[in-house]
């Protein structure tokens, strides 16, 4: 991946690994988006820089994806990297039945989001020079924590994916896994 120079959407972009991302990034010298649901998260990551750019979105709903990604390409056609950040963390105790609903949002949010954003954009940026596409996993991908059971699942998959993905788009587009180590 070239360092600067580059247009890239940052999911999750309001706060913590991705807010830094965009931050260091814009610094050497890239135009950063920011994306997330919090409007107030992105315009504080933001805070007026030129060269940085703030737009709402939520990677839970296919249509607001896909709409969301209509939209990006609209407004900065000179989008090559798509970094797929946004994600959540929910504790699960499984030794009893339980409301699944952490589980389903946790994959929802996890592993379809950057499937379906991936998804809206591969036309756009498998045309475009230097592209890349940037998946943020976990190391535990690697080494579950046993509370936190879908997540670990969640970062497992989109690692597994992230694989595939990189070969068939070998020549094409560069895809990047980024593993963070725990906090
Ligand atoms: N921090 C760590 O130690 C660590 C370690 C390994 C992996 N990771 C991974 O690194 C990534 C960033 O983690 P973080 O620690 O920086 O977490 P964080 O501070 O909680 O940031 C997550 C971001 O994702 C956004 N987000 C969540 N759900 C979303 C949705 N439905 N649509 C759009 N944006 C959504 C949030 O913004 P809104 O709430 O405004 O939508 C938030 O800005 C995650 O994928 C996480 O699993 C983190």
């Amino acid at each position: 991946m070239k360092m600067n120079g580059n247009t890239i959407l940052i999911t999750g972009g309001g706060s913590g690994i991705g807010r830094e991302l965009a931050l260091r990034f814009h610094a050497l010298g890239n135009t950063a988006i920011v994306a997330g649901r919090r409007k107030e998260a992105l315009e504080q990551t933001i805070a007026g820089r030129e060269g940085m750019h703030a737009m709402v979105g939520n990677v839970e709903d296919p249509e607001a994806i896909a709409a969301f990604a209509k939209r990006v390409v609209a407004e900065h056609p000179a989008l090559n990297v798509l970094i797929n950040n946004a994600g959540i963390m929910r504790r699960e105790n499984l030794t009893r039945t339980r409301d699944l609903r952490d589980a389903e949002e946790t994959i929802v949010t996890n592993l379809f989001g950057p499937i379906r954003l991936t998804n809206a954009l591969i036309d756009h940026l498998a045309a475009r020079q230097n592209a890349v596409i940037v998946n943020v996993s976990s190391g535990l991908a690697f080494v579950p924590l046993s509370g936190t059971p879908t997540y670990n699942a969640s970062k497992a998959a989109i690692r597994s994916y992230t694989v595939s993905l990189r070969e068939q788009l070998r020549g094409r587009v560069e895809v990047i896994e980024l593993a963070p180590p725990a906090h």
